[in-house]
């Protein structure tokens, strides 16, 4: 390039560039009170020093004396505080008087507690209370609560739309790039206690000594904010770095093998948090390349781990030839039989849906199915199928969905969240995890509003039974600011903003149909891929006469894998929600919905429907820009563009689609695409 051309390039940069202040870096822990909060520190370890600093950070002298110490403290015990069911890792956060002085107390029974304590007020704080009005107490539902990384040790994250992996194994572990620390604080203010560092399909390489020294350094910039390192393990490594013949979890050797490596990784990060298994899908291998069993596995990679407090997610996503009629199937017809043969240190890792992180899914049937297995929900952060990073989608709507989902295999009220819980059927082990949506952009995960997915994600982790629209409503107050000029159109936008992507993609339980690889835009013509499964034209089986997969007995009868009353409900049209119903049921095209308009008519109205959404979504955004910063107005306003483009590319390719397979014309006042 010229000079001349650096010289117009550098006109054009806009001032406070080298701030950038509002980019979004800082997520929603946007506080940055001038000093003078009095706070006092019981207690001098790691973790209740970066709540102090988090507080200094955040409060005003306004605030009054702030007292963060553990529930252990003599002070503290003194006052006989109700503490016991906090548990290890809640809080509690109150008014009192200690040594004859008024002040806030932040406490817990361990400092882990006291710094979700310290957050805890912050959240107060940032929407809408006041120090004179406080009293928080929450104890977290679920136990392991847990990021999974689909980063790969060359920088890449699959599936990945925020740039390049945050960790630079290449400088690791000499440099801790402050960037890690400031990603502890944003999970730890939401509870997440996890994390796990590499892809599912993984490398061998990630268990070799140099990556698990870099992974203890990241463990050590993560360890104040209560966050355990795990790292998904590929099956085949005692094959690869071991030189073994064989990965068969019957053979002493791999087993010792397993055993060895464990013990090394724990002498390098002593509270090493455990494994992820990706196995026998996809291509990874695993224990059914030597005809042995996923529990026999996990059990194998359990026991090296036990020793040292550690666990196993292993995982559930599989789809080999079990059920060739039927992809749903599989994972369950798989894994519960094996129900009852897990080690207690094990977890099965189970996705929200049985086919893969679509727009919307029921429920997967392995929910409730496994009653003597602990099972951990997977939900994907990071928007795969649903517009990347551009489009506009808050899954807090989709999370409460599959976690208020009734399972009803013990009565009514036998909710998925119960079973994730643990509550249903008596587990003390529980986890859930999401696959990040985090990238070393400036704004960690490609817009603000995806922001709000890594962030309902964490809340709904702590504590299920929060809704996703008061998720919403916090995250906005302190992302943008607690005016409610701002705040309820944002929110009105996220609470919409799901079940447009539904619409234009695929209305009425209609599921991927998108193109191959890349996962972004229509496809549902796709029919001449190697697998099946893989087709989109498998899922929706449309033809001149109706579209829809049948599930009931007619078809794969995949509806009995829920629990009676459930399979009742789905085996019927007249019972399906409507959300779900060519999930299930394969109708012509004349159908009559509950609108009362055909199966048709209604299909072409709720496409017209996602695309007026993002179409308000994009006015309502408009509207808000004397209210927030030019730079995330901006982007935001760009990506809604792109979205709402996008959206009227998925209904006309669709309709075209749909129109070829059925021979019909769009219903008389539907005007046709310009
Ligand atoms: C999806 C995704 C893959 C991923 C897989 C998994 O199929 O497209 O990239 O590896 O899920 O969850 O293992």
């Amino acid at each position: 390039r010229t000079l001349a051309t650096m010289l117009a390039g550098m006109a054009t940069l806009t001032p406070g560039t080298a701030a950038r202040a509002e980019d979004g870096y800082r997520l929603w822990m946007r506080y940055d009170a001038p000093a003078g909060a009095q706070i006092d520190v019981r207690g001098g370890s790691p973790t209740l020093a970066v709540a102090a600093a988090e507080l200094r950070h955040g409060l005003t002298g306004d605030a009054g004396p702030v007292v963060i110490a553990a529930a252990t403290d003599a002070a503290v015990a003194a006052l006989r505080l109700p503490t016991a069911e906090l548990g290890p890792e809640g809080y509690l956060v109150r008014r009192v008087t200690l040594a004859g002085r008024p002040v806030v107390l932040v406490t817990g029974n361990t400092d882990v507690g006291v710094l979700y304590g310290a957050f805890a007020l912050l959240r107060h704080l940032g929407t809408g209370g006041t120090a004179a009005d406080v009293a928080l107490r929450s104890a977290p539902k679920i136990k392991l609560r847990v990021l999974n990384h689909w980063d790969n040790l060359d920088g890449v994250v699959e599936r990945g739309y925020a740039g390049q992996s945050l960790w630079d194994w290449w400088t690791l572990p000499d440099f801790k790039d402050p960037r890690y620390a400031d990603y502890a604080r944003a999970n730890a203010s939401l509870g997440i206690n996890g994390t796990v560092l590499n892809n599912v399909n993984a490398k061998a390489e990630s268990l070799t000594a140099p990556y698990v020294a870099k992974a203890a350094a990241l463990a050590d910039v993560f360890r104040p904010y209560g966050i355990r390192v795990y790292l998904s393990a590929r099956f085949s490594a005692p094959i690869e770095l071991g030189g073994l013949k064989t990965a068969d979890p019957r053979d002493p050797d791999v087993a010792a093998w397993w055993k060895a490596k464990a013990d090394e990784i724990y002498r390098t990060i002593p509270d090493f948090g455990g494994f992820l298994v990706k196995a026998n899908s996809e291509g990874q291998p695993g224990p059914r390349d030597y005809g042995a069993t996923h529990a026999e596995g996990a059990n194998m990679l359990a026991a090296a781990v036990a020793p040292h407090g550690g666990i196993v997610m292993w995982r559930a996503f599989v789809y080999a030839d079990t059920d060739p009629d039927d992809r749903a199937k599989q994972a369950y017809t798989e894994f519960k039989p094996l129900d009852g043969t897990f080690a207690d240190n094990v977890l099965v890792q189970v996705k929200n849906g049985a086919i893969d992180f679509q727009p919307r899914e029921p429920f997967h049937p392995l929910f409730g199915a496994m009653p003597k297995t602990p099972l951990m929900m997977e939900f994907q952060i990071t928007k795969e199928y649903l517009g990347f990073a551009t489009h506009l989608a808050y899954l807090g709507p989709l999370f409460e969905e599959t976690l208020a989902a009734d399972t009803r295999v013990r009565g009514k009220g036998s909710t998925v969240a119960k079973v994730v819980e643990g509550a249903l059927e008596g587990h003390t082990l529980t986890g859930i995890a999401g696959v990040a949506n985090i990238g070393r952009d400036r704004d960690w995960s490609g817009s603000s509003f995806n922001q709000a997915n890594w962030y309902a994600f964490g809340r709904l982790a702590w504590d299920p039974a929060l809704s996703a629209e008061a998720i919403a409503r916090e995250w906005a107050q302190q992302t943008f600011g607690t005016d409610p000029r701002v705040v309820e159109p944002a929110v009105g936008m996220m609470m919409a903003s799901r079940e447009a992507v539904v619409d234009y993609t695929g209305p009425l339980g209609l599921a991927h149909l998108m193109g191959t690889g890349h996962h972004y835009g229509p496809a549902p013509w796709v029919s001449d891929l190697k697998r099946p499964e893989w087709n989109p034209v498998y899922y929706h089986r449309a033809d001149r006469q109706g579209i829809g997969f049948d599930r009931t007995k007619t078809g794969s009868n995949g509806v009995a894998q829920y629990a009676p009353a459930v399979a009742t409900l789905f085996a019927d049209p007249k019972t399906t929600p409507e959300r779900d119903l060519l999930w299930f049921h394969h109708l012509s095209w004349d159908w009559k919905t509950q609108s009362g308009r055909s199966l048709w008519e209604e299909l072409v109205h709720r496409y017209d429907r996602g695309v007026a959404t993002v179409a308000d979504m994009r006015r309502q955004w408009d509207g808000l820009k004397p209210l927030v910063d030019a730079e995330r107005w901006q982007k935001t306003a760009t990506y809604l563009a792109v979205q709402e483009r996008e959206a009227r590319w998925w209904r006309d390719a669709s309709l075209a689609y749909w129109m070829s397979v059925n021979g019909r014309a769009l219903p008389a006042g539907v005007a046709a695409p310009a």
